[in-house]
């Protein structure tokens, strides 16, 4: 059975269309970052494998991939039809869905990734029913870990490429700060919602959700290496910059203040016992 996705159709486009999702964590620098550190502060609360895994909102499934290659069993749920043909070669088994519908039984995986779904979802009861789905189908203790992008990464990101001097971006970036909104058109994203730290954890809780964390997955120096190598057009991932900023995202985790530096946050919780 397949749920019948209700996504807006400037969100397929950009999938289908403007961006290749699956080169976004591999090609750029800050894209390896926030890789490298989604890995790292997953991994400790993974089950141990062969554990089944439900990546919901997966993508082209660079997440799918190191899952497999760790000896998981991951299924991939994506509203785009290439993502889950991207998907579906990773090892991983792919499904046209959507996080609000999931085909899952309940209780029936070890752990449920929601690693960009919220991101999409504006209204809040859409990422209430994402999360409430996410709790349905996990096993009593499983593991639910939802990533956000946070409130103020725009505004870090549009000072290093400079298009914060672009009227249309600044406008946008101010609605972002306002609102948690972006309405689409204005600066080079779908329509998304922003969370603070916070509200991110108040989700989480408000789903019925336990032992809920937020954890910065970037660090404060993320826009930097992206500012860097938009201005020089040279990649600095194999650089004493990139390997400072994994080093900055990891000294800044026991300080909460700190979270709102993130491009990316990652909530981890567990589903009740019974
Ligand atoms: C920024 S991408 C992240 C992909 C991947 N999880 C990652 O972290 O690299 C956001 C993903 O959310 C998916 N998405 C958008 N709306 C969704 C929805 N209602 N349900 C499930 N996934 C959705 C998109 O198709 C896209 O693959």
């Amino acid at each position: 059975m397949t749920a019948d996705p209700q996504v807006a159709p400037e969100v397929l486009a950009f999938y289908t269309e403007t961006i290749d999702e699956s080169e976004r964590l591999t090609t750029s620098a800050d894209g390896a970052l926030e890789l490298v550190r989604t890995q790292e502060i997953l991994r400790p609360h993974l089950p141990p494998a062969p554990a089944r895994i439900l990546d919901v909102g997966g993508g082209p499934g660079i997440h799918a991939q190191w899952l497999v290659n760790d000896g998981y069993t991951v299924h991939v749920v994506d509203p785009v039809p290439r993502h889950i043909d991207q998907a579906a070669k990773t090892g991983a088994t792919a499904e046209l869905g959507d996080a609000r519908k999931l085909t899952a039984d309940d209780r029936s995986y070890d752990a449920v990734l929601l690693l960009g779904p919220l991101y999409h979802l504006l209204e809040r009861a859409d990422r209430d029913q994402a999360l409430a789905e996410a709790a349905r189908v996990v096993k009593p203790g499983g593991l639910i870990a939802a990533a956000a992008i946070g409130r103020y990464a725009s505004l870090f990101e549009h000072v290093a490429t400079t298009m914060l001097d672009i009227d249309r971006v600044k406008d946008a970036v101010v609605d972002i700060l306002a609102t948690g909104i972006h309405a689409p058109g204005r600066k080079g994203f779908t329509a998304a919602y922003f969370h603070t730290a916070p509200s991110l954890a108040e989700e989480m809780t408000a789903a019925g959700l336990h032992d809920v964390t937020v954890r910065g997955i970037e660090g404060p120096a993320w826009a930097v290496l992206k500012g860097t190598e938009q201005h020089t057009s040279e990649s600095v991932r194999d650089t004493a910059m990139f390997r400072a900023a994994l080093q900055a995202a990891r000294l800044a985790e026991p300080y909460p203040e700190l979270l709102s530096a993130s491009s990316h946050m990652l909530a981890l919780a567990t589903a009740p016992r019974t």
